[in-house]
């Protein structure tokens, strides 16, 4: 029997990724406009894995249902690991995602590419009302570029080098081999957290 799971997000992106990850005969996924959900959860978390366990969390409380949740972001080792865990709000609420690319480009200048290292990072929770929310990480390394190149994806894709790939996450063909999808920080977190659910299916965590 597929397992019902819903998306704790309300990112048309993260959800297309996610959808895309999931796809297969273990999970019947849902997202919050299935249901009819609304919910804007406050992400006052200090860590990626506090966030996702507060939207996981959030999500199956008010739906009763298992729930998924994602947080990520980019850190870059030359701004201290910025912009972390506030990385949706880098630089401040109203800017845009080119506005934020454009703002971790300006901290850079001059900064020389073997300083310019970076990573991705997701934490996925999963949680089902009264049980133990379980946390899943991911990552993956790269470089940010000197200017943005591509304009697939979302975020902070087209500023992201992946050296195995020799092209940004901006520049992903999609539909190919050697996708984001295969190397990122959510599919690695998810490959994760898709072993631990399929594992308990029909154990007691799965009610
Ligand atoms: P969250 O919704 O609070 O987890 O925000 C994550 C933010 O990190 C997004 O708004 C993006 O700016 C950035 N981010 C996370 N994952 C990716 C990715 O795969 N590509 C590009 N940017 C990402």
């Amino acid at each position: 029997m597929a397992i019902r799971l819903l998306l704790a997000s309300n990112n048309q992106h993260k959800i297309r990724e996610l959808r895309d990850l999931l796809d297969g005969d273990d999970f019947e996924v849902l997202a919050p406009e299935d249901l009819d959900v609304r919910l804007e959860v406050e992400e006052t978390g200090e860590s990626f894995a506090e966030n996702a366990v507060l939207k996981a969390e959030s999500f199956s409380a008010r739906t009763g249902l298992l729930s998924l949740a994602d947080d990520s972001g980019l850190m870059v080792d030359a701004l201290g690991g910025d912009p972390g865990f506030l990385s949706a709000r880098y630089g401040g609420k109203g800017l845009t995602d080119d506005n934020r690319n454009q703002l971790v480009l300006s901290l850079l200048r001059g900064v020389p590419r073997a300083k310019r290292t970076a990573r991705f990072v997701a934490a996925i929770a999963v949680a089902t009302p009264g049980q133990t929310t379980r946390v899943f990480e991911g990552v993956v390394e790269g470089l940010i570029t000197e200017e943005p190149r591509g304009s697939n994806g979302f975020g902070y894709d087209p500023i992201f080098f992946y050296p195995p790939f020799d092209r940004t996450f901006g520049e992903d063909p999609g539909e190919r081999e050697g996708q984001k999808r295969d190397v990122s920080h959510r599919a690695l977190a998810l490959r994760a957290a898709v072993k631990y659910l399929t594992g308990m299916q029909g154990r007691d965590i799965l009610v």
